[in-house]
């Protein structure tokens, strides 16, 4: 009873923020993101009788740490009376740092999950429970352009383009690799309970997701551009404005929105976004991919940049 899968991160143009219901966590607000393609991370899930206790590694070191999330997540797929696991993790990319990890990590962990222990492979089902553990995982159980509907009393989510559909790219400026000072999810609770902001950032999020749904139809990147920076500042004011506040930024990451601003005033087709977390991401089309890539990268202050096109949901790779 084992299985590898293999899932990416998502990178939200119309952002998750907020907590509809804290127990079951399901998100305020709609969201909308791109599934990415070069960064990964493989999971692989083993249930056994002779297990004695779940046990789960992350780059080949023992992660206790991140143990009850993982178990309460196995528990959702597999059902309590499942037999002890061993959970085995591989990610590409810096972990906890405003990459999305968490989202790659659970879509992974309950596509593996499922198949071994031959439950649903639905992927609204797998992706519902993947949100229960990351709300933002949800929408890595689909590929290219994705919304996430928050729905009534569950989540919803669609692929609103393939990868191919539309070929934007994202180049990731990584402008420190550690790992954040509070979680997102412990962040946005703090938001709506000190905020003032928050209360008209969850009233105006379905005007965002509109202008955003339409940009995607038309394939109108300067108003995908224009809602997906104003959604991602929004909520970053929503951030700095709870007590205490929650800044993300570090000096790296405004020099390399300001690069953005130069890149758009000369006429470039890119616009930026950033999550909780240090990182800028830039999106573009593939004509400007290179241009926008060595600028950021000659910012002072950003360590990595890395670059990928949009990919495919949560994927089995091999189950036995
Ligand atoms: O899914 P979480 O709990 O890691 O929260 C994700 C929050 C943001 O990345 C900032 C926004 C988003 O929609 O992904």
């Amino acid at each position: 009873m084992r299985a590898i899968a293999q899932a990416q991160p998502n990178i939200a143009l119309i952002k998750y923020w907020g907590k509809r219901d804290i127990k079951r966590n399901l998100p305020a607000v709609g969201s909308m993101s791109l599934t990415l393609e070069s960064l990964w991370t493989k999971m692989t899930v083993r249930f056994s009788p002779e297990i004695e206790h779940d046990w789960l590694a992350v780059n080949g070191e023992t992660a206790d740490e991140m143990l009850p999330r993982v178990v309460r997540c196995l528990d959702q797929v597999a059902g309590k009376q499942r037999h002890f696991a061993t959970i085995e993790s591989y990610c590409n990319f810096p972990i906890a740092a405003g990459l999305a990890s968490s989202a790659a990590a659970f879509a992974a962990l309950v596509t593996a999950a499922s198949s071994a222990c031959r439950k649903s492979s639905d992927r609204l089902i797998l992706a519902r429970a993947a949100g229960a553990a990351s709300g933002s995982a949800a929408r890595s159980l689909f590929g290219g352009i994705v919304e996430l509907e928050s729905g009534d009393d569950e989540i919803n989510v669609l692929a609103l383009a393939e990868p191919d559909d539309w070929p934007l790219r994202v180049v990731v400026a990584v402008t420190a690799g550690g790992t954040k000072p509070v979680s997102s999810g412990d962040a946005m609770i703090l938001s709506e309970k000190t905020s003032p902001f928050y209360s008209s950032w969850v009233a105006n999020q379905e005007d965002d997701l509109d202008v955003a749904r339409c940009a995607v139809q038309a394939r109108n990147f300067e108003q995908l551009a224009a809602v997906s920076e104003h959604n991602c500042l929004k909520m970053h004011s929503v951030m700095w404005t709870s007590r205490p506040p929650v800044v993300y930024w570090n000096k790296a990451t405004l020099a390399c929105m300001e690069t953005i601003r130069a890149l758009q005033d000369e006429g470039q087709a890119v616009f930026f976004t950033i999550d909780a977390g240090p990182q800028l991401k830039a999106i573009c089309l593939p004509e400007n991919e290179a241009l926008v890539a060595a600028a950021l990268g000659a910012v002072d202050g950003v360590e990595t940049i890395m670059t990928t096109g949009l990919g495919p949901g949560a994927q089995l790779l091999d189950d036995a």
